[in-house]
């Protein structure tokens, strides 16, 4: 029988977090292997993969736009429409039901098996007959352990380490879609690092939905970390997202002191005060927030800190809002995302509480505390003025060929003139900072040998 796969070109979009990254790159080498082609070009493809993201309704919604774009494709030609990831694993067989032109439907558990569900849709599409493929089992085991991702081209490189997530915040899907928590072999992910090292990638990404809950035998997370960053011709290691409830001792040692662990902890903080931590069962209170911050600022006053705010979830009052406000002033976050509390089905929150926060209060409080976050990330970036940083060039800025874009360990953005030097992305440059937004800083390379 020939493989119906042999001359199908598979086009994927992703959405969601750097997990959702990561998998799409897993995706596209389970596929390559069984005979696929891959095209950037969605009007080509036999075949769209949308790896979906399912924690806030502005993700479905986008996908729900996604799907009616491959609609008028689908009218005039035979097309394979596909949802994988979050929202497939979330919603199910609804998502089948209501979205007619889905022929596929995977969870993040079960990509091993996409190679024969892509080619069971390809023959019922040449028969004639609609047969919707659907995998969603959760597994409490599968890591991928074997399968080396095709990892886009540049500096850096995601390995995940761990997946699902056990902690239940009330508020939160993952639990639901990613299944339990399980950690990958520390040897498998040192192979995979020391193979990334020799490719050329210079930064790489410890990614998990609570990295730092890693565990495999008498091995964790910071024993892990540490492991990467000694590895010869590694520049960079960063690590997302952790949970401020696993921040051993030994962990904050290894980010504060470790020359090649990056100076920056992203650690979600969700809401600063302690009803609304509770509801949510984050598992810490403000002031246990606070003295973790303290902690890390004791070792080493230069780690910039990113966060994650929900505001409006349910019930709380302006005076709670205010209790989260003054903590982001407390702290002094480099950023922050600021979120609307987004209802999910299933979750805890859906069950047991009220979505009652009107949706304008809701959008009021998450613009004064975007408000608030832009002044306090703008006298951040202030503070680097007249300092020189390292930075790693990541490639042409955004806005101009004629600059350079690259980050600084904190993960702040520097963009600066090409001056004619042989630089090249991957490059450790130092970068003499003039000015400074919000968002980016701007600055001139000092002469190297000067840093
Ligand atoms: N595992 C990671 C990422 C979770 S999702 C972590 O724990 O940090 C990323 C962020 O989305 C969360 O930190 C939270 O701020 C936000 N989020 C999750 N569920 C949400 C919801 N129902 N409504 C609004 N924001 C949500
Ligand atoms: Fe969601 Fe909480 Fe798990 Fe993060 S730790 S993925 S917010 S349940
Ligand atoms: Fe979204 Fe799933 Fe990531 S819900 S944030 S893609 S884990």
């Amino acid at each position: 029988m020939t493989n119906p796969a042999s001359a199908k070109t598979v086009h994927i979009e992703t959405f969601g977090c750097q997990m959702n990254e990561y998998d799409s790159e897993l995706i596209r080498a389970i596929l390559r292997k069984e005979g696929f082609a891959f095209t950037e070009d969605k009007e080509r493809a036999d075949i769209v993969l949308m790896n979906t993201c399912a924690v806030r309704e502005n993700a479905h919604n986008r996908v729900y736009g996604h799907l009616a774009e491959l609609k008028a494709i689908k009218k005039q030609r035979p097309l394979i429409v596909g949802v994988l990831g979050c929202m497939a694993q979330n919603l199910k067989k609804e998502l089948t039901e209501t979205e007619p032109i889905v022929d596929v439907l995977v969870g993040p558990d079960a990509y091993r098996q996409l190679p024969n569900l892509l080619n069971r849709a390809i023959e019922s599409q040449e028969q004639g007959f609609l047969q919707k493929v659907i995998a969603v089992d959760l597994s409490e085991y599968e890591t991928y352990e074997d399968i080396l991702p095709e990892r886009a081209e540049g500096v850096n490189a995601w390995i995940a380490i761990m997946r699902g997530c056990d902690n239940f915040c009330t508020f939160c899907v993952v639990p639901y879609t990613r299944g339990r928590e399980r950690s990958r072999d520390p040897q498998g992910v040192i192979r995979e690092a020391e193979q990334l090292i020799a490719q050329g990638f210079k930064q790489i990404t410890l990614l998990g939905q609570n990295v730092n809950s890693y565990r495999f035998g008498d091995w964790d997370f910071a024993r892990l970390i540490t492991a990467v960053a000694n590895l010869p011709g590694i520049e960079r290691v960063r690590f997302t997202s952790p949970h401020p409830k696993d921040f051993p001792p030994a962990l904050l040692d290894a980010v504060a002191g470790h020359p090649k662990i990056c100076k920056h902890i992203h650690l979600p903080l969700q809401s600063g005060n302690d009803r609304i931590l509770d509801l949510m069962n984050r598992t810490y209170t403000r002031r246990e927030y606070l003295a973790l911050v303290e902690e890390i600022r004791r070792r080493n006053p230069e780690i910039a800190l990113t966060t994650d705010i929900i505001c409006g979830f349910c019930s709380e009052t302006e005076d709670e809002f205010l209790d989260t406000y003054r903590t982001v002033e407390a702290v002094g976050y480099h950023s922050a995302f600021i979120f609307k509390y987004s209802e999910r089905k299933n979750t805890i929150a859906a069950r047991k509480y009220r979505d009652d926060v009107p949706d304008a209060v809701k959008a009021d409080r998450v613009a004064r505390l975007v408000d608030l976050q832009k002044r306090m990330s703008l006298r951040k970036n202030r503070e680097l003025l007249g300092r020189t940083v390292e930075v790693l060039v990541e490639g042409d800025a955004k806005r101009s060929p004629s600059q350079w874009m690259g980050r600084t360990d904190g993960n702040i953005t520097v963009v600066w003139e090409k001056d004619g030097l042989e630089t090249k992305p991957g490059d450790l440059v130092p970068i003499l900072i003039q000015d400074a937004s919000a968002t980016t800083l701007f600055g001139q390379p000092v002469i190297r040998g000067g840093f």
